[in-house]
């Protein structure tokens, strides 16, 4: 099938490698210039697993990129909307880029077309993109907005993307729910066809959803710290419950990334148009911000004031397996760790190269062995796999001082004390 996938991001590019790699004519368009010259000459602009192998495979043949919004309505009977939805200064969605991306699909309609929306957008959205499309000449067009939330997970995407827990179809329109299915079909995942403002809905209950359960595990961990409980063991035991269920029970430094806080933040202020005041998810920002916050306290604890100290961030990324800055924590955490005196080097196996624009002043280190020699504390940001596996001998003698702060739980307390650190974790004492 001919399918046009707007927005070549994280959730764009993805699309586009995994429709065309199913035997789809992809076309991905994008209003960056440099990206897509770049995604011309086959030179993927973002770290994400397995995603290069697929554009190798498939561009040329059945993928090609351009800056030509045109060239891709007109070539395709699907189009995807997978543009940004970032914060806005007030909290609420910026919907700048969709609306934008409506406008031009009804400004070059040439047939009946069936309009995708990828992005995370509010409730209703999808009704506002059908008559902006409308109102720029789609009027003599068969057009169908559907929405088809994405659920994948940076680090993972393209795993996420071919075997999903579900795929998530909202429309109104049957032919349309049929069609949609059918691109998906050879992913042999569950289908489910719903209406629009519902599947709207399903993908900022989801994401919130599971920001309130990594804060709760998070403020259980703080309760733990005082009782002197073991969150590892808390999690667990909760996990096994079915009820529960084991995944996003990591207690740590707190929730970042391109979609949690944001996600949290629009469905609040949806709630607060609507006349809704949303309890739990103000509770859950208010506590998240704590939570980021706290990783200050907890390196200020065991080290004292950190005036000429020297840190060792290891992780930059918001989780393992992407270079994604967005929103991280230890970019909020190392400006607090500048701000009180302490001067940090980082390394982390795939961010680095956006560091020093976010966070002027740090020394880059080339490994994660450089990052530690003579640091005063080694903090644990991310839990890329490399860090599980560090010789901590080795890391003791490179150090001023053996501590580590570990804020994603990634080792031993009682390994760690052994080998003569001093060592602070989240919720563990
Ligand atoms: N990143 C994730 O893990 C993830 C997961 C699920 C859903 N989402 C949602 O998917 C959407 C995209 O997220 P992302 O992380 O891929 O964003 P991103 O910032 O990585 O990519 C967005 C792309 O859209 C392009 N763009 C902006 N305006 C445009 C326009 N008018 N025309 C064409 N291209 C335009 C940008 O240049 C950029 O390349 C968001 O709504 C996000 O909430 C993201």
């Amino acid at each position: 099938m001919k399918i046009c996938v707007v927005g070549t991001g994280y959730v764009g590019l993805v699309t586009c490698a995994c429709f065309a790699d199913l035997g789809n004519e992809v076309i991905g368009v994008d209003v960056d210039q440099a990206k897509i010259k770049k995604l011309q000459q086959g030179s993927i602009p973002i770290y994400e697993p397995g995603l290069k192998e697929l554009i190798d495979h498939n561009l040329h043949k059945r993928l090609t990129f351009t800056t030509d919004l045109k060239q891709g309505v007109e070539q395709s009977e699907f189009i995807f909307i997978a543009v940004g939805t970032p914060q806005a200064e007030g909290g609420e969605a910026d919907l700048s880029a969709v609306k934008q991306v409506a406008a031009g699909i009804g400004e070059h309609l040439n047939g009946s077309k069936i309009v995708v929306d990828k992005s995370t957008v509010p409730v209703g959205m999808g009704d506002l993109v059908a008559s902006i499309i409308e109102e720029h000449g789609g009027l003599e067009h068969k057009v169908d907005v559907v929405s088809n939330p994405e659920f994948l997970r940076e680090g993972s995407a393209v795993h996420d993307f071919m075997h999903p827990d579900r795929v998530l179809i909202g429309t109104n329109d049957g032919v349309a729910a049929e069609r949609v299915s059918e691109l998906y079909k050879p992913l042999e995942a569950e289908i489910m066809v719903t209406d629009l403002r519902s599947a709207e809905m399903i993908k900022y209950a989801s994401n919130a959803f599971l920001a309130t359960k990594i804060t709760f595990i998070n403020e259980i961990a703080n309760l733990c710290e005082k009782v002197d409980a073991d969150v590892i063991k808390v999690a667990h035991g909760m996990g096994m419950d079915s009820r529960i269920g084991p995944a996003f029970l990591n207690a740590g430094a707190g929730y970042g990334g391109s979609c949690f806080p944001k996600d949290v933040s629009a469905l609040i202020q949806k709630a607060k148009k609507e006349g809704y005041d949303f309890k739990v998810l103000n509770a859950v920002v208010e506590a998240n911000a704590y939570q980021k916050r706290s990783m200050l306290a907890r390196i200020k604890d065991v080290l004292g004031p950190l005036e000429g100290k020297q840190i060792a961030a290891l992780g930059l990324s918001f989780k393992p397996d992407t270079d994604d800055l967005r929103e991280a924590v230890a970019v909020e955490v190392i400006r607090l760790l500048q701000e009180n005196g302490a001067r940090v080097r980082v390394y982390d196996p795939a961010a680095l190269e956006h560091a020093e624009k976010e966070l002027p002043g740090v020394k880059l280190a080339d490994d994660a062995y450089t990052a530690v020699a003579g640091a005063h504390c080694l903090v644990i940001f991310t839990e890329w796999n490399e860090f599980k596996e560090m010789d901590l001998q080795r890391v003791k003698s490179l150090m001023k001082t053996p501590v580590i702060v570990d804020g994603r739980n990634i080792y031993d307390p009682q390994k760690t004390k052994a080998l003569g650190f001093t060592y602070q974790g989240v919720g563990r004492k």
